[in-house]
């Protein structure tokens, strides 16, 4: 994909796909543009069948998107979110506590891919006990289409089924923390009032459930790819656990080389020029950030990993009015993952020769799976 985006940002920046019948957007000046740009660039690219804005926060427009981005901020704090480290280390370390203590393990399915899950559970207010029911509806949630077993249809209904049961499940929730608020989000989110407007039930549950699309899969990558990072050149990661001064560039470093987000669509208002091209009224535009990300006219040897590059305006987590709610999260579960896996396995190497395997969607970056070797 970087070879690729790196002949575009040349030959076409600004391209429309005939095939797809929309834009494409590779150069971080434009994608700047497409991404900040609300009156322009609608976030709403699709309807409700009753031509309704939709209730998730993510595909509303200002004015509305402001209203609700203000009641959720106050909830979500980065003073709360501060407040999950011990319990997210903790986490960490039963996680690799379960791992056999022999010589390998998957970065991946041990680590990377439970913990954003279990966090975003205990937020929300998961009993522990219903935490396996939870971790099945949101699985289910994020899984793409493989072709094998069942059709299109058959996903896309058993994901209907499974959004009902969270949305059941969260009603419960809400309705006992209604009664008797507890020092958790969802009660956060019932009490947070901007000029005297709360969250109605139907945007609350919404809402509950952009955190397990927007904030699981998402952090799963971040961690995964850091790890490949690290250790893509032997002796990066032993010079970070000496040094753990440059874990925090370390990782928005890893967020710009190898984004978990790499696009973003969009959908114009009206006619506009971007690039020397004139994208229509109602045509969808895809904002490539991992290309933004790699624009040699904005970062200085931008297909260099650089551990501590430093300023580092990346736009992994969106720019603008949506900029990512759950970024001060995902750098709090990145940095802590690191951190013990960093104590715990200071000579970690990746497996030579191994062959990594990417997730199919070209919007997303992370691989299936990510083998270790614990020592040396
Ligand atoms: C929005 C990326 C983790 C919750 C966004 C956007 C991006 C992004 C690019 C902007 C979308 C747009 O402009 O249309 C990421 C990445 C993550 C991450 C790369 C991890 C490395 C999380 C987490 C949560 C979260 C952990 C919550 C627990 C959200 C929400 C929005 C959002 C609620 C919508 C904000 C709005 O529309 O105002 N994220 N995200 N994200 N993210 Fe994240």
């Amino acid at each position: 994909a970087f070879a690729w985006y790196e002949k575009m940002r040349r030959e076409a920046p600004v391209h429309y796909d005939e095939q797809r019948g929309s834009w494409d957007v590779f150069r971080y000046e434009d994608v700047h543009r497409v991404m900040s740009d609300y009156k322009s660039f609608s976030s709403q690219t699709r309807r409700g069948a009753d031509g309704q804005q939709s209730d998730m926060l993510l595909m509303m427009d200002p004015p509305k998107h402001k209203k609700y981005r203000a009641i959720v901020n106050k909830a979500f704090t980065p003073k709360a979110v501060a407040a999950m480290e011990p319990r997210i280390a903790e986490i960490t370390h039963q996680l690799l506590d379960q791992i056999q203590p022999d010589k390998s393990m998957d970065i991946i399915h041990d680590l990377s891919f439970p913990l954003p899950v279990i966090v975003i559970a205990e937020l929300l207010g998961v009993r522990e006990e219903d935490r396996a029911l939870f971790k099945g509806w949101s699985d289910t949630l994020v899984e793409g289409f493989s072709g094998k077993d069942e059709s299109p249809q058959q996903l896309a209904a058993r994901k209907q089924q499974a959004s009902r049961e969270l949305y059941q499940y969260f009603m419960g929730v809400i309705e006992q923390r209604k009664v008797q608020p507890q020092h958790d989000l969802v009660s956060a989110l019932l009490a947070a009032e901007v000029e005297g407007e709360k969250l109605d039930i139907p945007h609350l549950l919404s809402f509950c459930l952009l955190l397990l699309v927007a904030g699981n899969e998402t952090t799963t990558n971040l961690i995964g790819n850091a790890v490949i990072c690290l250790t893509e050149q032997p002796g990066r990661w032993q010079q970070l656990a000496r040094n753990r001064e440059l874990l925090d560039t370390a990782i928005e470093e890893a967020l710009r080389f190898r984004s978990p987000v790499q696009g973003m669509v969009r959908k114009a208002v009206e006619d506009i020029e971007i690039g020397g091209q004139i994208i229509r009224r109602d045509q969808l535009v895809t904002a490539w950030m991992g290309s933004a990300n790699r624009d040699e006219q904005k970062f200085e040897a931008a297909d260099e990993y650089r551990i501590d590059r430093h300023p580092n305006p990346h736009m992994a987590f969106g720019m603008g009015v949506h900029f990512c709610l759950g970024a001060p999260l995902a750098r709090l579960e990145a940095r802590t993952a690191l951190n013990v896996l960093l104590d715990r396995f200071p000579d970690l190497q990746a497996i030579e020769g191994q062959r990594l395997e990417l997730l199919p969607s070209p919007m997303v970056y992370g691989v299936k799976s990510l083998p270790v070797q614990l020592r040396s």
